[in-house]
């Protein structure tokens, strides 16, 4: 592992990136501070885009990359897959291995300093599923065996697009009952597909048995973890059903902990040192919206789209690029309507930190990474489950939405909004002024 002398690192302007597979991202760090993080899909306006986009390559002193192509090509090999021999968009100085910088991105952005990593995503080089102690490597599992590509072919199974819609197959769970013993699956070559498999299940039926698999085993990981500090990184970590199971625990997760995230693991793997962690909202700058205006805006047609300030590095719109609307109405058709999404998602609510005891319980955080049971009646944010992904908006959130929130209990008592990223059908998130218009234009629904 190349860690430089903090003194060196200290005075670069270090880019990382990760490209090549799925979700390519960028970062650039300089003195401890997070400059810049943003995904390649919002500047190429390809969903999930695998190549990072010119307009995200900053001026830098040293780039590296997140992943080793070499063992990664081994691997493949091994794999049936082939040996791709393709050049990165940019070259690079230093390259990580794939679960390292899934762990340094969650380490050193952590409160924590004493604590175990629980890395799990379908695969990098070799290893599916690792543990470390604090950023030291204390067992992986490896591929085949993976939790992650299981998840992604029993997404593709049911009909849906694998490395993408593995949070419908998490949605669609609910509907369904885990009447399948998927675990003789977990040591299979699972690349390709399960083909036909079972081909008379209910669809909801396979998602919520694996659904119920990957729970089952997360918790058996999580066993192996002995410290009260956890961090959860790779893609896995965004299923926050399963989070929530995960009992006395401290946990973090940085807001962005699949592949385009590792751009940032591998920037601070080379600085050394914790990152001063702020907030996600790191990429693209647009001016800050009016809160006056948006609540106008709800209360007269009950939708507003937001675009302010800097777009957020991860899958979550938490403020700056979303799309509001009154959770007290019945208001899930219309932005279904504009969403054009399956019914097995459900919408989330932001609300105000402080009331959020009086409106759910159970573990929730200001990144939407758990799921919370619900003790009010608004439908339109509530799953069929009776939970919520809550997005809880702390006092300090420099977000807009902290203040299109308190403007809106303001007005009408209640502080909470619906909160669904502000994207068009099968298009990633808006990310510029163009985006906007597009939006607005496509929806006749004002983006402030
Ligand atoms: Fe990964």
């Amino acid at each position: 592992m190349i860690l430089q002398p903090l003194s060196m690192s200290m005075m670069m302007k270090i880019l990382g990136f990760s490209e090549g597979y799925h979700d390519a991202g960028v970062t650039l760090i300089e003195n401890g501070e997070i400059l810049y993080a943003s995904h390649a899909e919002r500047y190429s306006k390809k969903k999930n885009d695998r190549l990072i986009h010119p307009h995200q390559i900053k001026e830098s002193d040293v780039v590296v990359f997140y992943e080793k192509s070499f063992l990664k090509n081994i691997r493949r090999l091994y794999s049936g897959q082939g040996w791709k021999r393709r050049k990165t968009t940019i070259p690079y100085d230093y390259a990580y291995s794939h679960h390292q910088s899934h762990a340094a991105a969650g380490y050193f952005t952590s409160p924590f300093d004493d604590c175990n990593i629980l890395v799990i995503d379908a695969i990098g080089e070799w290893d599916t599923i690792s543990i470390w102690d604090g950023i030291q490597k204390v067992i992986s599992w490896k591929y085949p065996y993976s939790l992650g590509l299981l998840y992604s072919a029993v997404t593709h199974r049911i009909g849906l697009k694998p490395n993408e819609d593995e949070y419908i197959t998490m949605g669609m769970a609910a509907y369904g009952e885990p009447i399948y013993d998927l675990s003789e699956l977990l040591s299979r070559n699972n690349h390709k597909g399960l083909g036909n498999y079972k081909p008379n299940a209910r669809e909801e039926d396979l998602a919520a048995s694996v659904q119920f698999l990957y729970e089952k085993e997360l918790l058996s990981l999580v066993e192996l973890c002995p410290k009260d500090n956890l961090i959860l990184m790779g893609g896995c970590a965004l299923n926050c059903v399963a989070n929530s199971k995960i009992k006395n625990k401290n946990i973090w997760i940085m807001p962005n902990p699949g592949d385009a995230g590792s751009s940032l693991g591998a920037a601070s793997l080379y600085y050394g040192e914790k990152l001063n962690w702020v907030d996600p909202y790191l990429g693209y700058e647009l001016p800050r919206s009016n809160p006056k205006k948006i609540v106008k805006e709800l209360l007269k047609s009950g939708v507003c789209g937001v675009a302010s300030e800097r777009a957020e590095f991860g899958p979550r719109a938490l403020g700056n690029r979303s799309l509001l609307a009154d959770c007290r109405l019945d208001i899930k058709d219309k932005v279904n309507e504009i969403k054009r999404r399956q019914k097995y998602r459900p919408f989330a609510p932001a609300i105000l930190e402080e009331y959020a005891d009086e409106y759910f319980d159970g573990p929730m955080n200001e990144y939407m990474q758990f799921v919370s049971y619900a003790k009010h009646d608004y439908d339109s944010v509530t799953h069929v489950d009776g939970t919520s992904r809550v997005q809880l908006v702390k006092p300090n959130c420099k977000s807009v939405i902290r203040e299109i929130l308190e403007e809106w209990y303001n007005k009408t008592g209640v502080p909470m909004l619906l909160n669904t990223s502000l994207n068009i059908k099968g298009m990633p998130m808006v990310n510029d002024e163009m985006d906007v218009k597009n939006f607005m234009k496509r929806y006749e629904v004002n983006v402030l």
